[in-house]
């Protein structure tokens, strides 16, 4: 008999498509966000699911699902996960890294020069028919070329954020991350390691591109936008929580800094009133991975680590290593 699985969320149908080739496919048709009750309701009898972040896979719904073996996100980003309860229930958890990273980092300059230049808020005074002449500072922005570009976390898609920056636009290109980077890697990036209070106080640009953990919880609040030039401007392609969009808010409102581009919010989908009033903030709704080719390729990762673990095989991009007592429990349980 085949493998059950469950897919939490709508996805690509050419993925739904190869799943059903190798499993018993679940689906949630009405592409509902479920409940942490309705998720572990879904997942009885599951031995696998492919989630997004949207779907929080806690202690408490690991312990209601004692079938399951395998969480594949289709996102980079995991905090959606309990990792340490995956551990201990011996439950596999894997994300999809790598297929997004071009894309990703396609849109963080997208939203740098959207935020830099004003795009939208110059779009919304056309639209709302208030463009009765030209004049020499209207929407006069921040420039992006040859300025100085700061990016606090270099993993994959802040290096690809890095290279646009150097190669495309000349701009002096400064990191700060937990770690530096390789000689070689600083290389090709251009880019140069900085303390935090460095890249904050000097950038035109900063660009945050670091995963949310504990210890990243509001890297960016009152204290760090004080240290930020005036003129700055402040891009989160990260996660909410990152930043203190209250902080933010008030700073974006008083112009201690001059704009900032967000993708990503505390409490998504609701958004801090105060972002949607102040007009020096250009504001999307978490879709920096959004293209047609690099959503399916997510979910095609996300199903392809399914179809190895359900099959015996190492997955290919593992967040966690299970407990293997927990985990042969999981396996022998049925
Ligand atoms: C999106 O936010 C991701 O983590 O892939
Ligand atoms: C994070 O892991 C990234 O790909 O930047």
């Amino acid at each position: 008999t085949k493998r059950r699985i469950l897919i939490a969320r709508a996805i690509h149908p050419d993925v739904v498509a190869f799943l059903k080739q190798h499993f018993e496919v679940h689906t949630n048709d009405a592409d509902t966000v479920w409940s942490p009750e309705q998720l572990a309701q879904q997942l009885q009898g599951m031995d696998g699911v492919l989630t997004t972040s949207s779907e929080r896979i806690s202690a408490q719904v690991l312990a209601a699902c004692p079938q399951l073996k395998v969480v594949a996100n289709m996102a980079v980003g995991y905090n959606n996960f309990d990792v340490d309860a995956m551990e201990q229930a011996g439950v596999q958890g894997t994300n999809a890294p790598d297929v997004l990273t071009e894309t990703t980092a396609d849109f963080g300059f997208a939203l740098l020069m959207a935020t830099a230049r004003r795009i939208t808020e110059s779009e919304h005074y056309l639209r709302a028919g208030k463009w009765s002449k030209w004049s020499y500072d209207m929407f006069a922005g921040a420039e992006v070329h040859g300025s100085t570009l700061g990016i606090i976390g270099m993993g994959r898609i802040g290096q690809g954020i890095a290279k646009r920056g150097a190669y495309g636009f000349g701009m002096n290109v400064i990191y700060h991350n937990r770690s530096h980077l390789s000689p070689a890697l600083e290389a090709e990036c251009k880019a140069r390691y900085v303390s935090k209070d460095e890249l904050l106080q000097t950038a035109d640009h900063v660009v945050l591109v670091l995963p949310y953990t504990p210890e990243s919880h509001h890297t960016i609040g009152a204290a760090e936008l004080a240290q930020m030039k005036p003129t700055a401007t402040l891009i989160n392609i990260a996660r909410g929580g990152i930043v203190d969009d209250a902080a933010l808010a008030q700073a974006l409102k008083a112009q201690r800094i001059a704009a900032a581009g967000l993708d990503v919010f505390e409490g998504e989908p609701k958004v801090h009133p105060d972002l949607l009033t102040v007009p020096n903030v250009v504001l999307t709704p978490h879709i920096a991975s959004a293209t047609v080719a690099t959503r399916r390729a997510m979910g095609k990762l996300a199903a392809d680590n399914l179809v190895a673990v359900l099959g015996g095989e190492l997955p290919l991009t593992p967040v966690n290593t299970p407990d293997a007592t927990a985990k042969s429990l999981r396996w022998n349980s049925e």
